[in-house]
């Protein structure tokens, strides 16, 4: 498989590269091609260090990276999605990934805070739905903590929940996730329930302040 991540100079990029990068060509994506360049050559290097074995993870520019892979994973800060959105052309054969999460954070801790369109509330994935016009949207990796995907040498045990609004854009990224060891994906519904699913990053980070537990994630029984 070949997997383009926007943003995957980030935290979330990071980790998610890293587990891919055992079954599939890594594109990370920047809006600076040097920084994807060299951040991806430290990708290689940590995954050659911790699994002993090379990878294939490249860098280049964001709009290169769409043109490339057969998902693309838009991995970028909930407050510039709506204007990193502007630009952005997506290919209808390409399944679009949605992790982000709009949130607030108060003294009392942390809030789902979606966008507002013409009076309407919109979870981040329908934003992109709307603003690409793609049907392909699946939203997904909201509740796996960026530490713990980044940490190779780790195992992992959870389950990620899905929404998207074809059961085919669903099958085709369940592929994705189970083609990383310790995830299992479960389909949550059509991608209005990315409402739902969203909010789950913010319960959980409220979770581990108020009982000391660090970079909490899900799992279904
Ligand atoms: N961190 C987690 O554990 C986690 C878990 C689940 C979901 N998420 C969601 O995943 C998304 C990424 O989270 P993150 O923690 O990886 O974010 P991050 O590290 O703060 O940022 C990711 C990347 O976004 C790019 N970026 C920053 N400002 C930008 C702008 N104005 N325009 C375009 N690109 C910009 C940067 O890449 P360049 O400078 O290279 O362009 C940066 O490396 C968020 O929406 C978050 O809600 C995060």
């Amino acid at each position: 498989m070949k997997v383009s991540i926007l943003g995957g100079t980030g935290d979330l990029g990071k980790g998610l590269a890293l587990r891919l990068a055992e079954r599939s060509e890594v594109i990370i994506g920047s809006r600076d091609p040097e920084k994807a360049r060299s951040i991806a050559e430290q990708y290689i290097l940590e995954f050659r260090a911790k699994k002993g074995r090379d990878s294939s993870i490249i860098g280049m520019k964001n709009n290169e990276a769409i043109s490339k892979g057969e998902y693309v994973i838009i991995a970028i800060p909930f407050e510039v999605l709506p204007q990193f959105l502007d630009g952005l052309t997506v290919d209808t054969s390409k399944t679009v990934i949605v992790p982000v999460v709009p949130m607030k954070k108060s003294k009392e801790g942390f809030s789902y805070a979606p966008y507002q369109v013409n009076g309407q509330q919109l979870s981040a994935a329908e934003l992109v739905r709307l603003r690409t016009g793609s049907q392909n949207i699946a939203s997904t990796f909201h509740t796996v903590p960026a530490l713990r995907l980044a940490d190779i040498a780790q195992a992992l045990d959870y389950d990620v929940m899905v929404a998207a609004d074809e059961r085919l854009t669903y099958e085709k990224v369940a592929t994705l996730i189970r083609s990383i060891e310790g995830l299992k994906p479960v389909y949550a519904g059509k991608l209005y329930t990315s409402r739902y699913l969203e909010p789950l990053t913010p319960l959980l980070l409220n979770v581990a302040i108020n009982n000391k537990l660090h970079a909490p994630s899900l799992k279904i029984v």
